[in-house]
């Protein structure tokens, strides 16, 4: 299968054929999603919460990025393969942020890397486009911000549609190849990608983005408890997952397994 690249990408959004990207974080998930027909495979940060076990995203070192990025990266025949910067990698100067993408280009054979942040990224974007490194930006609801931005909320109503506006036109502007809208209001998701001529990738932005964006345990139903208004489970991987472990435990305690066909002769 041809391998997906931006212009394809960029192609899809200007005939109006809407386009998928979903997390994934080792060699199965990719290679499952891959022959799905996902076009887009994120190695998000958001294994911090769905690969580490943290609250938040914070911890999430480059070098835990890396590793699971190389795994997504090998395994993937025909996707993109999009890394997330962690916190603290990029922030502090366009020239951070080179060294570090650049890392997860060579190391993490990474097809492109995604950042949070709107207008206050424009530099770095600019930087990283100008080294040859592809750049999707991401925001909205930027979950790096959480501290600042007082925990998880909706981003963008009201007078705040503005603002989410200029950051969009702010990093198209620098060059970023695409935008994550997380968690806007699906009129406001509406307007900015009226608004831009680069895909707008949507989660929790209603369906008039260009293309959308889904955590992979959420949308297969692996995670316990209560998922985000904007999830659909597809799957329940979960209840699957247990039942099969069940069984397992069950019957190794009763002595049905291993049975003679899973045992060698002499
Ligand atoms: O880390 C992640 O999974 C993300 C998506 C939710 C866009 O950034
Ligand atoms: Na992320």
């Amino acid at each position: 299968p041809r391998r997906i690249r931006i212009p394809h990408l960029h192609e899809m959004t200007s005939t109006g054929e809407r386009w998928t990207m979903l997390t994934a974080y080792d060699m199965y998930a990719a290679e499952i999603f891959d022959e799905a027909g996902v076009e887009v495979l994120l190695v998000g940060d958001s294994a911090g919460n769905n690969v580490f076990g943290y609250e938040t995203t914070l911890p999430v070192t480059v070098e835990q990025m890396i590793a699971l990025t190389r795994g997504v990266a090998v395994s993937a025949r025909r996707a993109l393969v999009l890394a997330d910067l962690p916190f603290g990698s990029y922030q502090a100067s366009p020239e951070q942020a080179y060294l570090t993408a650049s890392r997860f280009m060579k190391e993490g054979l990474a097809h492109a890397v995604k950042l949070e942040g709107g207008a206050e990224m424009a530099p770095t974007i600019e930087r990283l486009v100008r080294g040859g490194i592809p750049v999707c930006a991401h925001i909205g609801f930027t979950p790096q911000s959480e501290h600042t931005l007082g925990g998880y909320r909706v981003q963008g109503r009201g007078d705040a549609a503005e603002k989410t506006l200029a950051d969009a036109r702010a990093v198209e502007q620098a060059g970023a190849f695409a935008v994550v809208l997380e968690m806007v209001p699906a009129p406001t998701a509406a307007a900015v990608t009226e608004a831009l001529s680069i895909p707008t990738v949507g989660i929790g932005a209603g369906p008039d983005c260009d293309a959308q964006v889904l955590v992979w345990q959420d949308m297969a139903g692996l995670r316990g408890g209560k998922a985000p208004r904007f999830v659909k489970k597809y799957a329940d991987l979960r209840g699957e997952l247990a039942r099969a472990a069940g069984e397992y435990v069950r019957e190794v305690k009763d002595g049905s397994f291993p049975a003679a066909e899973h045992s060698f002769e002499s």
